[in-house]
């Protein structure tokens, strides 16, 4: 089965160029990035000849990008139900925090370089990249609050050794601050879609830009998830087991 949605045929071969590889399957430029090889500026070339430009086997090569698009998009049923709280917030800082650490740096860089080089095109491109960076610089933020103050406080409150004695009053608190930030990236991410007109591409855009409204596609996608592991389950969870030990 292939899960890149815009690819016409079953398999990729070492005939087809660089550049029409990552048009069908944007999110394969993360193989290409990782090899060095310009998917951008060098991407008539066919993989054959890109991958002896830069001496790495052309076969092992074609078979990762082949085996990669056929992977399923991380459809996350996850077993929340089962899990304890302390596990649950292990799996989204592992899951979702380690994604958008890698990815973040990713999409900021990737967006800059798309308002540098297309910006005079279409200035709303400057836009995304502020909102980006925004984004961003507020999600270290975030994460870093859960990661040192909330979840630990969830892991003594469910060992036990937590609950309303703790320097910041009851868990509602922290909670209630992490839902009005989620709030806030809910809304940057409203505005990344209309900015690009629901991450789809012009035309005219070259591939980098086409990374970028997949990148932005794939944050917006994961951080949905994200929230709502945490706002639907972990924190109702968290705020009944505080209310239980009151009683
Ligand atoms: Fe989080
Ligand atoms: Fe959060």
């Amino acid at each position: 089965m292939i899960w890149c949605n815009k690819v016409g045929k079953e398999v990729f071969t070492l005939q087809d160029t660089v550049g029409g590889i990552v048009a069908a399957c944007p999110s394969l430029s993360r193989i290409f990035e990782e090899l060095g090889i310009d998917f951008c500026c060098g991407g008539k070339f066919s993989l054959e000849q890109a991958c002896a430009r830069k001496g790495v086997d052309p076969v092992a090569v074609v078979e990762r990008l082949n085996v990669t698009r056929s992977q399923p998009p991380s459809v996350d049923g996850f077993g929340a139900a089962h899990m304890s709280l302390t596990e649950l917030s292990e799996h989204i800082v592992l899951t979702h925090h380690g994604y958008l650490k890698s990815e973040l740096p990713r999409l900021e860089a990737t967006a800059n370089k798309v308002a540098t080089v297309h910006g005079g095109e279409d200035p709303r491109l400057f836009e995304v990249h502020q909102v980006v960076m925004t984004l961003a610089n507020e999600l270290h933020g975030h994460m870093m609050k859960e990661e040192q103050i909330l979840f630990p406080m969830i892991g003594l409150l469910e060992s036990g050794h937590g609950g309303t004695g703790h320097y910041c009053g009851t868990i509602r608190n922290p909670i209630r601050q992490m839902e009005h930030e989620h709030d806030h990236t809910g809304g940057a991410l409203a505005a990344l879609r209309e900015l690009t007109e629901g991450h789809v591409p012009p035309d005219w855009a070259c591939n980098t830009y086409r990374v970028l409204l997949d990148t932005l596609s794939r944050v917006e996608t994961d951080l949905h998830m994200h929230i709502h592991k945490e706002n639907n389950i972990l924190f109702p969870r968290a705020i009944e087991l505080e209310d239980r030990r009151l009683r």
